[in-house]
């Protein structure tokens, strides 16, 4: 396994008088002293003491071969950071630094990777920044463990840790600014106490806010210095927890159940350290990480886990086997040994591809399935139910679409394009819907026993979170809001589809446009039954009126197909529910396939259905 540092720094070696170019004071400058000697200055004060590894590639490869290690990440160093001054600014820095970054990797012999930085103290720029990064070959990104007063549990950082696991990248967190300075003002001990505590907090900020609980399992994250007090700490934040109420915050687990959801670096500079760390947290979430090439840092990097009392197995995980993982060079659950899968190729320059286009790269990291040794079938799970979404999306588009082609005909009931397109667009919502309910046979190839061989590791996700079900159902107007309950953990879906409840639905905007043709009236005060009748003798009238109204009975027609495939998904998921579970409950606490079986009643427009036994009468 090959041996990686996963966090070590760089400096170019120059870069532009920023506060001449923004005219505010304070911003780093480099000062070269001697020949490969340098001083980090920040404004007039003396920050550190650097050296031409910090942005000379051939002394950096030559002493990683001295040291055994064959692939370094660089990151930044977060005096760079930038976070307290003004976004364009901040982001001028991070993309002077990580467009460096890439070009000293690009003369690493293949050797060298990087984390970008972002001007954190603006989520927008931040996740745009981020991406252009990824596409410029970065790895993920560093980012300091605050910004200003917010932690990483504000939900603006939140939403940025969501985007970086949507976009696959890794992510270091470092600490820095430290709090306290004016009681450490000597012996560097805002490095040595400040840093560690600062990190720990980090990380508890996150466990208790809820925040691992509301991003998703693929954010890879890893927090520096061995995560600073934590391990050490854990034990009394746990004992905390479980016997003051008040200490719980928002968490849905107790925070020792949080380790398997970030990874730490080995740089605690003693065995007994170490050995405590990697007891605490697991082999398989430390990695190798060095601080080189500063005078904080490991010196003969690797030393520490080598002379370790850890197995040859062990020491493979904790040297390069994890950072494989963290760094996205490797899936979570390839075994040792299996052939690196074809990397996608990345586009070298801005002109777009298909796989730029369509970010297949990104598409194709997206699936992360849980058990380990990985069941054959969870991929195949996995992708059938994000199919499932990608359709759901296109559906929501479309019936959006729908939605204000109705409106706009009820604003001009004498033009009949409008109802036109309605139609199109419905008719391309049957096809999308005709598809989904054939996908089902699909996953009916996987055997019972293979689902249950990894169906312990999803509880409690379930089908009833899927938000784009439950808004495709909220927009063609079977608003129940009991549902919106299991959306709680994720305030964004939560969000959304209680917009989705207030604006109007599919079957609002149809009758709606009845009402505007003169259709359609409703007596003040009439009961929900009178509502329907009338309702449905609107649609009656339309059909009784063939000649005048072909467009219309077509959108009827559309309407009336799409609830009836709606109901046939429903019961071929019913059937695949009985064939792999039978007549268990569901991961969801439902009754599993007897509850699904009330749902086959639920109609989005029953009146159009109602219409008919009136045609008959
Ligand atoms: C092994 C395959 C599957 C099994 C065993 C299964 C099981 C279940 C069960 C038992 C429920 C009831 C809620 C609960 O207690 O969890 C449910 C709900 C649901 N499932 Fe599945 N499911 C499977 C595949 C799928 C697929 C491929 C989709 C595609 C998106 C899907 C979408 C949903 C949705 C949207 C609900 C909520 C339905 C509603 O509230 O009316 N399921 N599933």
């Amino acid at each position: 396994m090959p041996v990686i540092d996963v966090h070590n720094h760089f400096f170019p070696r120059t870069w532009p008088d920023f506060a001449a170019r923004f005219g505010t004071p304070n911003w780093p400058w480099i000062k070269h002293t001697d020949p490969g000697k340098a001083e980090i200055m920040v404004g007039d004060r003396f920050f550190r003491h650097i050296y031409s590894a910090c942005w000379d590639p051939e002394l950096r490869l030559q002493e990683m071969d001295r040291d055994g290690v064959e692939m370094q990440v660089i990151s930044a160093t977060p005096v760079l950071f930038a976070y307290a001054r003004p976004t364009e600014h901040a982001l001028a820095c991070a993309k002077l630094f990580n467009d460096a970054a890439r070009d000293l990797c690009s003369r690493g012999k293949g050797r060298l990777n990087s984390l970008c930085q972002v001007p954190l103290q603006d989520i927008d720029a931040s996740c745009e920044e981020l991406s252009r990064c990824m596409r410029a070959g970065h790895l993920g990104v560093e980012i300091g463990n605050h910004v200003g007063e917010k932690n990483l549990d504000d939900p603006g950082i939140v939403t940025f840790l969501h985007h970086c696991a949507d976009e696959g990248a890794a992510v270091l967190v470092h600490p820095w600014d430290m709090f306290g300075q004016s009681r450490m003002p000597k012996y560097m001990m805002p490095w040595t106490v400040g840093m560690p505590a600062e990190t720990q907090l980090g990380i508890v900020a996150m466990i208790l806010s809820g925040a691992f609980d509301k991003l998703p399992k693929n954010l890879r994250i890893c927090f520096a210095h061995g995560g600073g007090s934590f391990a050490f700490l854990l034990g009394r934040l746990q004992n905390a927890w479980e016997h003051h109420p008040v200490a719980h915050g928002n968490c849905e687990l107790t925070p020792k159940h949080y380790l398997d959801r970030f990874y730490v670096d080995s740089a605690v500079f003693d065995a007994r350290a170490l050995q405590f760390l990697v007891e605490t947290m697991g082999t398989e979430r430390v990695m190798l990480g060095s601080d080189y090439p500063f005078p904080l840092g490991e010196h003969g990097i690797g030393s520490l886990i080598r002379s370790s009392k850890f197995s040859a197995a062990e020491k493979g995980l904790l040297l390069g086997g994890n950072a494989e993982k963290f760094l996205g060079l490797r899936t979570e659950s390839a075994p040792a040994g299996t052939p690196e899968p074809a990397k996608p190729i990345e586009p070298r320059s801005d002109r777009l591809t298909y796989s730029s286009y369509l970010r297949v790269p990104e598409l194709l990291r997206l699936q992360h399935p849980q058990s380990v040794p990985e069941p054959h079938d969870e991929l195949l799970f996995i992708i059938v139910h994000q199919t499932y979404e990608l359709w759901f999306k296109e559906l929501l588009h479309d019936l959006d679409g729908v939605v204000a082609s109705l409106r706009a005909s009820a604003a001009n009931p004498q033009s009949r394009d409008h109802v036109y397109e309605a139609a199109r667009l419905l008719r391309r919502c049957t096809e999308i819907t005709r598809v989904l309910v054939e996908q089902f046979t699909i996953l009916e190839t996987m055997l019972p026993t293979h689902f249950l061989a990894f169906r312990g590791k999803l509880e409690p996700a379930s089908g009833f979170q899927s938000e784009q079900f439950r808004e495709l159902e909220f927009l063609c107007g079977l608003k129940d809001e009991k549902m919106l309950r299991y959306h709680r953990p994720t305030p964004e879906a939560y969000a959304q589809l209680e917009r989705r409840l207030r604006e109007p639905s599919v079957h609002d905007a149809f009758f709606d446009a009845l009402r505007a043709m003169g259709k359609l009236t409703i007596p003040e005060g009439a009961t929900e039954r009178e509502r329907l009748d009338a309702r449905a003798h609107a649609v009656l009238s339309l059909y009784r009126d063939e000649h005048s109204y072909r467009d219309w009975i077509d959108v009827c027609e559309r309407l009336t197909e799409f609830d009836e495939l709606v109901v046939s998904w429903r019961l071929r998921h019913i059937q695949l529910v009985e064939r792999i579970i039978g007549m268990r409950m569901g991961t969801g606490g439902s009754a599993g396939s007897s509850y699904l079986k009330l749902t086959l009643d639920k109609k989005f427009f029953p009146e159009l259905w109602e219409a008919r036994t009136l045609l008959t009468e």
